[in-house]
């Protein structure tokens, strides 16, 4: 699938918005998702991420109203525009996607009364573990924004669609996905630290190193609204308080977990080694190493995922399993888990032969053909229109 240009997308969000409101947009922002290069789950336990943004955006035309009423409309649902009284939005009113947008307005409330439309459109693969949520919300929060809070930073933004996901639709989720679509950079890798909330563009010029990050989206679902994430997210809490830290991020040396039951010792070991793999992930990253360096990491990090804190599937095991046995340098699962997609870092040459190493791996475990394609470090949200 090829994506749209900024001015191609821009022009079909301002006809779309057009056609369903009567009336011009004020403007359109863009907003994209994300893969997480490694850093999975230790968002939420005050630890480091660092993602990439993909090339992949959602769009939100905006328009302030007269009447007291939001209007959301969709280019991807049925066609139908979800309205109500803006004293009327409430959690899980409006449900479904239109929850997300919903959530945000919410949250800029005061500012908004006198109501607002918003049309979206998107070519982020949707329950595919790359942030459509994420995309969704900081699309809409940045036009919000610039039409009237500009006083609000980014990171800001990031808090305000964070807690439309929270507390809104009720998905538990931590910071990655909406740092990353608010504050990524071309050409980078974002590097946060998300106790301390300070970011590092990490220079991430894989082609130049003759690599690509090839994304394999198993077309298996996840949902974080669902329980798998939350438990895990109330382990790793559990975890912390029995060894008397604020967040697990509190911990460094494995040996310190020896006191936790199994289950809880496993969960938390992820994290402790992850924030590890994501530190080691950003030295060689900043330093003259080969970025090929980073690819047994990456696997290692599959592993922890898949053994300790028990989130992966057998689509995702087989990916990162036949893509490494076919020469890949390294790959793992990426994002909340309980399917969705992996990332696979495999030299150019290669990339077409691992791709259908995996395909081939697919066929004859008799599960859907997965969809992939390579990421380029992309541009985080912006004013496009
Ligand atoms: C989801 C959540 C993020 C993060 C990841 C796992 O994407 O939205 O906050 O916890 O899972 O790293």
């Amino acid at each position: 699938m090829s994506l749209p240009t900024d001015e191609e997308a821009a022009a079909r969000a301002h006809r779309a918005f057009a056609d369903r409101f009567g009336t011009a947009p004020e403007g359109v922002w863009a907003a994209p998702g994300r893969v997480n290069v490694i850093g999975e789950h230790t968002d939420y336990n005050d630890g480091y991420v660092l993602p990439v943004a993909l090339p992949h955006t959602t769009r939100a035309a905006v328009g302030r109203r007269t009447d007291g009423r939001v209007a959301l409309a969709s280019l991807q649902g049925d066609g139908t525009v979800v309205e109500l009284g803006i004293d009327e939005l409430a959690p899980g009113r409006p449900d479904g996607w239109a929850g997300y947008p919903a959530g945000v307005i919410e949250g800029l409330r005061d500012r908004l009364a006198r109501g607002v439309s918003v049309l979206v459109d998107s070519d982020v693969p949707v329950g595919a573990g790359l942030s459509s949520s994420a995309a969704l919300t900081c699309s809409v929060a940045l036009a919000l924004s610039d039409l009237t809070a500009s006083e609000l930073t980014r990171t800001d933004l990031v808090e305000l669609a964070r807690r439309s996901e929270n507390d809104f639709v009720g998905a538990p989720t931590g910071i990655l996905d909406q740092s990353a679509s608010l504050l990524c950079t071309f050409g980078h890798a974002l590097f946060l630290d998300t106790r301390e909330r300070r970011t590092e563009q990490v220079p991430l010029d894989l082609a130049a190193a003759g690599l690509e990050l090839l994304v394999v989206d198993t077309g298996t679902s996840h949902t974080h609204a669902d329980g798998g994430y939350g438990d895990r997210r109330r382990e790793c809490e559990r975890a912390a308080a029995r060894l008397g830290v604020a967040a697990l991020r509190d911990v460094t040396d494995v040996a310190a977990l020896a006191a936790l039951d199994e289950v809880l010792l496993r969960r938390a070991r992820h994290i402790v080694t992850e924030n590890a793999r994501v530190l080691e992930v950003v030295a060689v990253l900043r330093g003259v190493a080969d970025p090929r360096a980073i690819g047994p990491v990456l696997t290692a990090g599959h592993a922890s995922l898949r053994d300790d804190f028990e989130i992966s599937t057998v689509e995702l095991d087989a990916c990162v399993d036949a893509a490494v046995e076919a020469g890949a340098h390294g790959a793992r699962m990426v994002g909340g888990g309980f399917g969705g997609s992996a990332v696979v870092l495999v030299d150019r040459d290669r990339a077409g032969s691992v791709a259908d190493a995996v395909r081939e791996r697919f066929a004859r475990e008799g599960f859907t053909a997965p969809r992939t394609f390579d990421v380029v470090p992309s541009a985080g949200a912006r004013r496009i229109a």
